[in-house]
């Protein structure tokens, strides 16, 4: 761990007492450990507006297999891609939907490209980027 450093911070009064109820609800033992994810949740969408920073991005895409065409495509896409596309899983969730869990690791702007070609596949039901960082510059 890093050397630590204590600081005060001044609050509105209200603003505290709405912070420490959130905080208890979420679960934190601490300000401070809550204090410090705020921080580094600021940090990662930093980097994310760096066009050329190094970034991981975990896509999740809902879609119905019985369209070959989405299928294909999804697949084609990825096959593209080797480079960033750094692992997928396929979960059969019924009969007819299918769950992909794709992770993508790169430049935030062939990141951001790639996963947009995947979620505007025609017949993904659903699909959600989560940006996040590769933890090499966040202490
Ligand atoms: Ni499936």
């Amino acid at each position: 761990m890093s050397k630590l450093t204590r600081f005060g911070v001044s609050l509105e009064t209200n603003l505290l007492a709405q912070f420490d109820a959130l905080i208890e609800k979420i679960g934190y033992k601490s300000r401070s450990e809550a204090i410090r994810d705020l921080i580094r949740e600021r940090l990662v969408s930093e980097e994310w507006k760096k066009e050329d920073q190094e970034v991981i991005g975990i896509l999740s895409l809902v879609y119905d297999h019985a369209s070959r065409e989405v299928t294909d495509l999804l697949t084609r896409i990825q096959h593209r891609h080797l480079d960033v596309v750094i692992s997928s899983t396929h979960v059969h969730l019924d009969e007819h939907n299918c769950l992909e869990v794709i992770i993508l690791r790169g430049q935030n702007a062939l990141v951001t490209k790639i996963a947009d070609e995947l979620l505007s596949t025609k017949s993904v039901k659903h699909g959600k980027l989560i940006r996040t960082t590769t933890g090499q510059n966040i202490s």
